[in-house]
């Protein structure tokens, strides 16, 4: 599958099979984070990796529920390390760097037959009480990941000409 494939197909995965993620997968997809791009190549993230059943239904109750972060059987921290950097153009480096990490790991999660989901539902103090993450660490979005209990169907999209213009504001 090429990556417009794999763009085109991507879905959040809202229902997981009872099927563990082999090791090699798992780990191709973190190595897709490892391999992103970030602001002067920082990478200033860490992904904590959570397979404990227990772990898992508590990240589900600081997640306001949803019940699929428990179902998955693997769920990603995706934590940013270092949170102060303002870039030149005004934005925080972290949460730029942090999503392109997470988009990796959802496309090669595609690539691989597995589903993925962002999480930005959750409550921060609650997942880093949890996973026992330290202070000027902070968990940017939570990533469940498994085989998919059914392939969603697409959600609509804009048009490219409602989002695009050239040359300039239109
Ligand atoms: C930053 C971000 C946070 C999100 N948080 C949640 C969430 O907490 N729960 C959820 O079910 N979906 C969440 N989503 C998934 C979006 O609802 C989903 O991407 C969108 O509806 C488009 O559907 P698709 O991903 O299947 O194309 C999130 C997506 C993004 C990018």
């Amino acid at each position: 599958m090429d990556v417009y494939e794999c763009i085109k197909s991507r879905r959040s995965v809202r229902s997981y099979l009872d099927k563990d993620v082999e090791e090699e997968k798992l780990n191709r997809i973190l190595d897709s984070a490892r391999r992103a791009p970030s602001a002067n190549n920082k990478q200033n993230w860490k992904f904590i990796v959570v397979t404990d059943p227990d772990l898992r239904k508590r990240l589900c109750v600081a997640a306001k529920n949803q019940g699929f972060v428990a179902e998955a059987p693997v769920v990603i921290a995706a934590c940013a390390t270092k949170t102060d950097h303002i870039m030149t153009c005004g934005h925080p480096s972290h949460l730029v760097d942090l999503a392109i990490a997470i988009d990796h790991m959802t496309l090669a999660a595609r690539e691989l037959g597995l589903g993925t989901c962002w999480i930005g539902a959750f409550q921060q103090d609650e997942v880093k009480k949890i996973l026992g993450i330290p202070q000027g660490v902070e968990v940017i979005e939570l990533l469940p990941v498994g085989y998919p209990a059914k392939w969603p169907d697409p959600k609509p999209r804009k048009k490219l000409k409602e989002i695009v213009s050239v040359n300039g504001w239109e």
